[in-house]
Order: C-alpha cells, then sequence, then structure tokens
C-alpha cells in the first residue's frame, strides 16, 4: 500500500510516499527514487547485527554506496552526546548537501538521524526504514524529530520530514514480544481517540496481532499511517488538531522523565497515561466507565501496564511542567468522550494534583 502524506499546501516539495508492504526491494525503490549516490545508514546495534549486512547489499547492488553510523541500542542514544558523535561522523565522511541519511531503526534513531539531518549542513536528505511496531506506526510518519535533554523529554528538535517512509512488515519478525506491545500502544491511542472501527478490531484480534499474524500487523500499520497522515496533512506543526496524537503522553512523558528515561518504554509509559487521561474524563463527565474499562482492559489484556508508578503527585506535577504544551500553570490536555472520539481541556496542575492524590 501507499499512502501520501500531502504537505503542498503548506510547504512546498515537502510532501512524501509511505509504502507498506513486505519482502520490499529496497535498494530498487530508493534507486526508482531517483537516489543514486552514497548514503549514510544510521542505526542501532542490534539492528545492524540483524539486517545491516542484508541493507548493504541491497544498496549496493542498487549501485548505491552506504557507509555506516552505529549507535547502542535504547533510549540514551537520543541524547546530546550521540548527536555530537553523528555530526563527527558526518564530518569525518565528508557527507555532503546532497546526500542522503537514512533512520535504519526504531524511533530513537528515526528521532535521532531526523534531528541530525535537520540541522546537519542546515538541512540534508532524510529516509526512514522504520524497523519496529513503534516506528512503523507512528515516529516515522510527520516529521518530528529531536532528541531528550535531562530534565525533559524531545525537548530540543525540529519538525522536518522524511522524503520517503519504508515499512516493510518483515522487520517485525525479530522483534520481541515487549517492543510489540510497546507499539501496540500507539496503535491503542489511533483507536481510543480516532477510529472506533480500528478500536474494536484490536480487541477482537488481539491474539492474531500479538501472535504477528502479518495480515493483522499490515491491517493496524496501514489504519495507523492514514490516520497519522491525514491529521499530519491537516496541522503539520502541532498547532491545533496534531496534539490529539499526545493522548496518554502529558502523563507519559514524566513517567519517562522521572525514571530517567531508564527501565520503562514510551509505549508502556504512554500506556499509563492513556488509563490515567481516561479516568480524568470520567471524572469530567466526559466519559462513562464502560469507555474506561474497554481502554483499560485492551492496554491489560495486551500485557502493557496501567498502574502508575509510585512518584509522588509533587512529581509528576513538576515533570509535566516541562511538558511542550504547557501555558502558565495549565497543560493542555487530550481527553477521551466515548470510544474513538476525543475532547481537548486546558487544565490546571493544581486540579491535576488533587485527582492524582486521589488515584495513586
Ligand atoms: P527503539 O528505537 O529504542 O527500539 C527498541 C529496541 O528494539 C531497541 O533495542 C532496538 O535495537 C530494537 N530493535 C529495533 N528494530 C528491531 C528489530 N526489527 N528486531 C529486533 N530488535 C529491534 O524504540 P522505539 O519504541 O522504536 O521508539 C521509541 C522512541 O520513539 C522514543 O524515543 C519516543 O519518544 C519516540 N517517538 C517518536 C515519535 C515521533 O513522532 N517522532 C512518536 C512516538 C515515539
Ligand atoms: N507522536 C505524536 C506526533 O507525531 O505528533
Amino acid at each position: 500500500m501507499k499512502i501520501r502524506v500531502d504537505l503542498s499546501h503548506s510547504l512546498k516539495d515537502a510532501s512524501y510516499d509511505i509504502l507498506i508492504d513486505s519482502n520490499i526491494a529496497i535498494g530498487e525503490i530508493l534507486k526508482s527514487a531517483g537516489i543514486r549516490k552514497r548514503v549514510c545508514v544510521i542505526t542501532c546495534k542490534t539492528v545492524n547485527d540483524l539486517y545491516g549486512n542484508s541493507i548493504s547489499d541491497a544498496l549496493k547492488s542498487a549501485g548505491i554506496e552506504p557507509f555506516f553510523i552505529l549507535l547502542p541500542d535504547g533510549e540514551s542514544a537520543k541524547s546530546i552526546k550521540y548527536l555530537s558523535y553523528v555530526y563527527d561522523e558526518l564530518i569525518k565522511n565528508r557527507f555532503e548537501r546532497s546526500d542522503y541519511i537514512i533512520a535504519f531503526g526504531g524511533g530513537v534513531i528515526g528521532d535521532l538521524a531526523g534531528y541530525a539531518s535537520a540541522s546537519y549542513l542546515r538541512g540534508v536528505n532524510f529516509i526512514q526504514i522504520p524497523t519496529t511496531l513503534l516506528s512503523d506506526v507512528d515516529s516515522s510518519v510527520g516529521g518530528k524529530t529531536g532528541i531528550d535533554h535531562p530534565s525533559g523529554k524531545n525537548l530540543i528538535g525540529a519538525f522536518y520530514q522524511p522524503k520517503i517512509v519504508i515499512i516493510d512488515v518483515d522487520f517485525l519478525n525479530s522483534l520481541d514480544n515487549r517492543e510489540l506491545i510497546n507499539g501496540f500502544a500507539e496503535v491503542i491511542k489511533y483507536g481510543a481517540v480516532l477510529d472506533r472501527d480500528l478500536f474494536l478490531y484490536l480487541e477482537n484480534n488481539l491474539d492474531r496481532i500479538m501472535s504477528k499474524d502479518k495480515q493483522s500487523l499490515m491491517h493496524i500499520i496501514e489504519r495507523s499511517c492514514l490516520i497519522k497522515a491525514d491529521i499530519v496533512n491537516k496541522d503539520e506543526r502541532e498547532s491545533g488538531v496534531r496534539s490529539v496524537l499526545n493522548f496518554g503522553h502529558s502523563l507519559g512523558h514524566a513517567i519517562e522523565t522521572l525514571y530517567n528515561y531508564k527501565t520503562i518504554k514510551h509505549g508502556e509509559a504512554i500506556s499509563i497515561g492513556m488509563v490515567f487521561a481516561s479516568k480524568l474524563s470520567k471524572e469530567m463527565n466526559l466519559c462513562s466507565s464502560e469507555t474506561v474499562n474497554r481502554l483499560e482492559m485492551l492496554i491489560k489484556n495486551s500485557g502493557l501496564p496501567t498502574e502508575i508508578p509510585k512518584f509522588s503527585p509533587e512529581e509528576y506535577v513538576n515533570a509535566m511542567k516541562l511538558d511542550k504544551k504547557v501555558e502558565d500553570e495549565s497543560i493542555k490536555f487530550v481527553l477521551v468522550n466515548d470510544i474513538g472520539n476525543f475532547k481537548f481541556e486546558k487544565l490546571d496542575f493544581a486540579f491535576i494534583r488533587k485527582f492524582l492524590e486521589n488515584i495513586i
């Protein structure tokens, strides 16, 4: 399937295709997209061990000469230290503006490589080849790039769109269960606040998805990319509706920050955040207990966490205050109506703190 992210109304030449399939001839696709020169493949250790040789061969046989920049696995790579290392390597290899950077890995690699692409030589060409479910359904699409700061997640970054996104579901064969459900959390997010039919599909096909049935995976990836492309088309720079994609993220990012981006994964943190947001929605009479229960059950049944870790309400509120959606003493919160519908509310930190005190 091919999905078009059409940004021609806001940014000339910034539109691009998302290709979703299995067994994709990556070298040939890139060659037919006009890439004939050198590319820099930024990847992490695990992905390189699994697929480094095969992607290198695919590129070479299409006449493209790759060099690799290897980063460690995990969130710690999304830091100023490794960004600086990437710049050093690009300079050392005399990387030019007309060359291409390929992000080959999960969301960490995509975010870091994207930001390196946005900033090196004031912007070089960038391609996303995601390899985790999370990066297939969310981070590879939409152009949010960046790194973490010790005091907050994604605090340094840029909107910078890729030239093409190539999603080959076969990469998911080697993904372990924890990483699979980590990405599944973002799919639940789309269903919960934007697509009731998708949510029903997830409830009814959970076993097939968890056993990595290819058709089910293709279906949820396609639906997620269609939803994300539609939102990004409407609001590339998150001045309005794109914030809906932050459902579960206000508390989720605070949890990740309080754990120093260790121990807990992004999808796990936002799962807890989604359950929290639904309880907050119920408290504000926006949704029924049934909505809260269905969301909590789907999250639990897929193996994701729902319990808020034992930090104090004060710690949560302080961490949330670093969120990009904060203005004065309030935060723009994404709340759920019925399944598949959302509402934005500006909530005071005093109110959030009181609610946290009641439920922790
Ligand atoms: P990740 O990139 O750390 O990948 C998770 C782990 O899976 C890593 O250890 C990696 O080595 C391994 N891995 C990757 N592909 C594999 C494969 N095919 N087989 C086996 N192992 C594989 O984590 P992630 O969950 O993909 O991404 C999380 C990051 O994405 C967070 O930093 C989050 O903030 C960011 N994110 C960004 C956006 C965005 O719009 N830019 C959206 C959502 C999340
Ligand atoms: N992951 C949220 C967004 O891309 O806006």
